[in-house]
């Protein structure tokens, strides 16, 4: 049967794949709503059926906005973040504006109309490990951030959980790694080193680029959320990954190799501050419990045809470049 589906942040990098994901795989209808900040591209939703996806602009810490689109859905899918970290460092305020207010106002929403509610969050919350330690994260490593951003995420993750538990809320959790594909701003680590060099720009590595990131494709992100609200337990949380940890350096290098550079063509610049060294993921709960597995095994090929999109697209990704380098310049980055 279809569904009616609320995914906030659906005009964001994760939160339109998903909406192209839904529309592509189920018969599903999608109200988006996104505050259209300097992260979020109406054009990532260009081309999407206009009788199966409503934009609706505006803040999710809007709390009569929220509470007259709860009531149109069956379920909420809530993407809707502060999501960068080197922003958290120059400004944390919105960070606690959207993250914690912003999911209090949707929680309390569901609440009302015991809507069911999804809500996405990162493996950041659970802090980093070292390069040579063989555990991963698990639903129970204690939550240590380290950044405005993620401790934000982990407040919300918090809230959600509470209102799991005191209110009855119908509500699961999910957190994932880095995520790859389109549609991702040109401000974070992939998306920015392949349009430098589409430039003629040299990408730029933090530090000595040891620091190590767990890669999944944002559809294989897309697939499990699906999974997690067709048959996830309320009240649990589910870790998403696809076993994808590189290290920077070798991302850098592979992007260069591609893009037919020489694979030492970039330049090393200032750390990011409290940087996290490494993420891993554990999703033995979400495949053994709920039986998702990823589609895209194989990180060359998908990171292959991520820079073919971004050659193809440069009319979405031109229009932000040049502010982009300029804020990270200013930083001597
Ligand atoms: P993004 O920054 O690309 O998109 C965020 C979207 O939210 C934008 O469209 C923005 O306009 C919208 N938004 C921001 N504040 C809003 C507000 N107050 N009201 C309504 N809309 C608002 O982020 P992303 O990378 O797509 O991340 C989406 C979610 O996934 C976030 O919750 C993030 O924490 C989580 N996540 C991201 C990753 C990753 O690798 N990018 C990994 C795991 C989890
Ligand atoms: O782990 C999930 C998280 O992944 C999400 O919660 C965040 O929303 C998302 O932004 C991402 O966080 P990171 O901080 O890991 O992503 P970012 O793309 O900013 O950086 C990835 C790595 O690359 C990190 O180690 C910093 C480094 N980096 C980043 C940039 C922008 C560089 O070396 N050079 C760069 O220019």
């Amino acid at each position: 049967m279809s569904r009616r589906l609320l995914v906030t942040g659906g005009a964001g990098f994760i939160g339109s794949n998903f909406v192209h994901h839904v529309v592509e795989n189920t018969d599903d209808r999608v109200i988006v709503l996104d505050k259209l900040t300097y992260a979020g591209n109406q054009k990532s939703l260009e081309g999407l059926p206009d009788d199966r996806v409503e934009l609706v602009v505006g803040d999710i810490a809007d709390d009569a906005l929220v509470g007259e689109l709860v009531p149109r859905v069956d379920a909420v899918v809530h993407y809707a973040a502060e999501s960068h970290n080197d922003n958290s460092l120059n400004d944390p305020r919105p960070f606690l504006d959207t993250n914690i207010i912003g999911t209090y106002t949707l929680l309390e929403a569901v609440r009302r109309q015991d809507t069911r509610f999804h809500h996405i969050s990162t493996d950041e919350v659970y802090g980093d490990l070292e390069l040579d330690d063989p555990a991963r994260f698990t639903e129970s490593t204690p939550y240590n951030p380290s950044s405005p951003y993620s401790s934000t995420k982990a407040g919300s993750d918090l809230l959600v959980r509470a209102w799991v538990r005191s209110f009855g809320v119908r509500a699961t959790i999910s957190n994932c790694s880095n995520n790859y594909g389109p549609y991702q701003h040109v401000e974070k680590f992939i998306p920015r080193q392949i349009t430098n060099v589409l430039r003629g720009i040299r990408p730029k590595l933090y530090g000595k680029g040891e620091n190590v990131r767990d890669w999944i494709h944002a559809d294989d992100h897309s697939s499990a959320v699906m999974t997690i609200l067709d048959k996830g337990e309320i009240g649990e949380t589910y870790l998403i990954g696809a076993d994808g940890e590189k290290d920077n350096k070798t991302v850098v290098e592979l992007i260069l190799t591609l893009l037919g550079q020489e694979p030492d063509a970039y330049d090393h610049v200032t750390d990011r501050a409290g940087h996290d060294l490494r993420y891993a993921i554990d999703s033995t709960k979400l495949r053994t419990e709920l039986g998702w597995m990823p589609q895209f095994q194989d990180f060359e090929a998908g990171l292959a045809a991520t820079i073919d999109w971004y050659r193809e697209n440069e009319s979405w990704w031109a229009p932000t470049k040049d502010g982009v380098e300029a804020f990270y310049a200013a930083k001597g980055q």
